[in-house]
C-alpha cells in the first residue's frame, strides 16, 4: 500500500502529516511512502530528508495518482477533494462537525475520509494518537510566549540594582490541554498565575502546576460528555461574566482557551472588561476564529490596540507557528492512527474497534459518523457495516 505525503496549501500552514522520523515504522509495517515535492520545507525540513528516510519524492499530481492513503494536516479544499477517486483514504484533522459538506463530498466520490478530530479522545489507547492535544499543547505553549513578547514588562519577579520589577499576573480562562500548558510555561517564566474553567475538576490540576484556581461565588459545573464543557445557560454565562469581570481588572495578561464542541466560543472577556483593563495589558485570545472567540473585541489573525491600550491578539493557527516541533507531534499521532487500520500491509477497517469506528466519517459511498450524518441533516445510517473487518 502506497501512503502519500501531502504539500499543505492552507494559508498560513507550515505543518507537515509526516515528519521523516517516522517512516521506518510505515516501512517496517510494509507500507511505501510518497511524500509531495516540498511538503516539509515549512517546517525546515528538506526533500532529502524523506529520501534519506526510505521515502519516495513525487509531484502532486502523482501523489494523488498513486497513493492509496493520503496524510494530511487540515482538511483539503474543494479542488483537492475533487482530486480524490473510490477507495482512495484521507487522514487528517477533517473538521466535519464544523465543514460536513466537505464529508459529503468526499462520500460522494467514494473515497474514505478519516478525521483525527474525531478520535474518542478519552480511551487510554487513543492518547498517542491525540492530535487536538498534541497541537493544543503547542497553542497553549506559544500563546505564553506571544503574550511575554508582546507584554512591554518582565514577567518574573526580578531584584536588580536598578529597582525591583514586578511580576506579571496572568489570568489563563479554561483549564484545558491548551490551558494547563499555558499555566506550565507562564510559572516557568516566573509569573503569577490564575486559571478558571467551568469543570471543577480542572481546579487541582491547575494547582498542581502552581497556578491560584479563580473560584466563583456563583458555582458553575458545567461538565458535559467526553470530558468536555457543556454550553452555559445565558443566566449562567451573565453571571459568569459579572464575576469575572473584577478579576480580569487587576491583570496584566489573559489567555483565553475556552471551547465548546461544535458551537461558537462563549465571550468570557467582554469589551466592557477589557476597558477597565490598565494600558499595556495584553490578551491572546485562542479560541478565535471566524466564528468568534473568547474575547468580544478580538478579531480573528489580526493584532489589535484598544483605546485604553490592551493588545488583543487572536493567532487562529498557534501550532502552525512553530511547525518542526508540533509536526513531531502530529506524525506520531496519524502514523500510529493509520497503522492501527493496517494488516498484511493493507487498510483493513475493523468496525468493531472504537478509534476506527469512531474516526472513519466517510466509507463505501456513504457518510458513516453519526455525528456527521447528524450535522449534514441526515438519518442514522441504516446500511454502513457495523461489525467485523473490511478491506479497502
Ligand atoms: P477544549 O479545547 O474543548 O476547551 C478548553 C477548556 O475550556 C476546557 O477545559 C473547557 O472546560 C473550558 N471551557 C469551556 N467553556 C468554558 C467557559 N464558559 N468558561 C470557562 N472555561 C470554559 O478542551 P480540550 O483541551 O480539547 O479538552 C478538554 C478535556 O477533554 C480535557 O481536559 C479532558 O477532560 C478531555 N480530554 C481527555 C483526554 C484523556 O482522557 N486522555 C485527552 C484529551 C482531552
Amino acid at each position: 500500500m502506497k501512503v502519500g505525503v501531502a504539500r499543505e496549501t492552507a494559508p498560513g500552514e507550515r505543518r507537515v502529516a509526516l515528519v521523516p522520523e517516522t517512516i521506518a515504522k510505515l516501512k517496517s509495517a510494509g507500507l511505501e511512502v510518497l511524500v509531495e515535492a516540498g511538503a516539509g520545507s515549512g517546517s525546515a525540513i528538506p526533500d532529502g530528508a524523506y529520501s534519506d528516510a526510505g521515502a519516495s519524492i513525487v509531484s502532486s499530481d502523482d501523489l494523488y495518482a498513486q497513493s492509496d492513503v493520503i496524510l494530511r494536516v487540515q482538511k483539503p479544499s474543494a479542488a483537492e477533494a475533487a482530486r480524490m477517486r473510490s477507495g482512495q483514504a484521507v487522514v487528517g484533522l477533517l473538521q466535519p462537525l464544523i465543514d460536513p459538506r466537505l464529508a459529503a463530498s468526499l462520500a460522494e466520490r467514494g473515497a474514505v475520509a478519516v478525521s483525527l478530530d474525531m478520535l474518542p479522545r478519552t480511551l487510554s489507547r487513543a492518547q498517542t494518537m491525540d492530535a487536538l492535544s498534541s497541537q493544543a499543547n503547542v497553542g497553549g505553549y506559544k500563546a505564553v510566549l506571544m503574550a511575554a513578547n508582546a507584554y512591554g514588562r518582565y514577567f518574573p519577579l526580578l531584584t536588580t540594582a536598578a529597582g525591583t520589577a514586578k511580576p506579571a499576573n496572568i489570568l489563563i480562562l479554561g483549564i484545558g490541554v491548551a490551558g494547563l500548558q499555558a499555566i506550565g510555561t507562564a510559572r516557568r517564566l516566573g509569573a503569577v498565575v490564575k486559571a478558571y474553567d467551568v469543570r471543577p475538576e480542572t481546579r487541582e490540576q491547575a494547582e498542581s502546576l502552581g497556578a491560584q484556581f479563580v473560584q466563583l461565588k456563583t458555582a458553575i459545573d458545567a461538565t458535559g460528555a467526553g470530558g468536555y464543557a457543556r454550553q452555559l445557560t445565558p443566566e449562567e454565562q451573565a453571571a459568569q461574566q459579572a464575576e469575572l469581570n473584577g478579576v480580569i481588572a487587576t491583570m496584566d495578561v489573559i489567555i483565553t482557551t475556552a471551547q465548546v464542541p461544535g458551537r461558537k466560543p462563549p465571550v468570557l472577556v467582554t469589551a466592557q472588561a477589557v476597558r477597565s483593563m490598565k494600558s499595556g495589558s495584553v490578551i491572546v485570545d485562542m479560541a478565535a476564529s471566524a466564528l468568534g472567540g473568547n474575547v468580544e473585541l478580538s478579531k480573528a489573525d489580526e493584532t489589535i490596540t484598544t483605546e485604553n491600550g490592551v493588545t488583543i491578539i487572536a493567532p487562529e493557527n498557534l501550532p502552525a507557528t512553530m511547525p518542526a516541533g508540533s509536526s513531531q507531534f502530529y506524525s506520531r499521532n496519524i502514523s500510529t492512527l493509520l497503522l492501527g487500520m493496517v494488516k498484511d500491509g493493507a487498510l483493513n477497517l475493523d468496525w468493531t474497534d472504537e478509534v476506527t469506528a469512531a474516526t472513519v466519517i466517510t466509507h463505501d459511498g456513504q457518510v458513516r459518523s453519526e455525528p456527521v450524518r447528524k450535522a449534514l441533516g441526515l438519518e442514522p445510517a441504516a446500511a454502513t457495516p457495523t461489525t467485523g473487518e473490511t478491506k479497502t
